[in-house]
């Protein structure tokens, strides 16, 4: 059975073990994931398990009722990809955005990533501008935002 929850220290092993295996470039560190448990409540984790097994975790940061959020990580194990699970950890993040009142969500995401890019343009979100060498020299982002009520409007879809 599939189930979602916030995360805690307690996985962050693992996390950084997918994240290890997911982001052979550009990879977050340990420390860089333990600074996040340090930002809560502005930030925010969840994971995705399946009989107890991490397959999945999202990130939001949104500090302060009625600010921009900003979508930290998303990220599903490979074998699970394709089955929805993107999509459920995108709608936890907004609806936590929403409750703190955030006007836009903001990300960034690899120019070349066709599938996230997929599923954030179906939430709303739409390219605002680019950072070159963002995660890698040669690797860009693409940054890309989705108002409150075009989220509002994908959370009811
Ligand atoms: C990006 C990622 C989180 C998406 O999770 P997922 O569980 O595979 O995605 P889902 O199965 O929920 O699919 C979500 C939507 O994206 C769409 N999608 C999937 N692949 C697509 C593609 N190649 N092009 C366009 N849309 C695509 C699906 O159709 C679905 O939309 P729908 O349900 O409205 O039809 C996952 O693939 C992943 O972890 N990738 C590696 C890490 C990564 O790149 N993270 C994003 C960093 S910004």
């Amino acid at each position: 059975m599939i189930s979602y929850r916030a995360a805690t220290r307690e996985d962050l092993p693992t996390l950084f073990s997918i994240e290890a295996e997911l982001y052979p470039i550009d990879a977050w560190s340990l420390d860089i994931f333990d600074s996040e448990f340090d930002g809560i409540p502005d930030t925010r984790y969840y994971v995705v398990a399946e009989s107890d097994e991490i397959i999945g975790y999202a990130g939001l940061f949104s500090p302060l009722a009625g600010e921009v959020a900003d979508i930290q990580t998303m990220t599903v194990v490979k074998c699970e990809q394709g089955k929805g699970i993107g999509k459920a950890l995108l709608k936890l993040l907004v609806i936590e955005a929403l409750r703190r009142e955030a006007p836009d969500v903001l990300l960034e995401v690899r120019e070349d990533n066709a599938s996230a890019i997929g599923l954030y343009q179906r939430a709303g979100f739409e390219e605002i501008s680019r950072r070159k060498n963002y995660y890698a020299p040669g690797i860009h982002a693409i940054i890309m935002a989705a108002p409150s009520h075009l989220l509002k409007a994908w959370l009811t879809r």
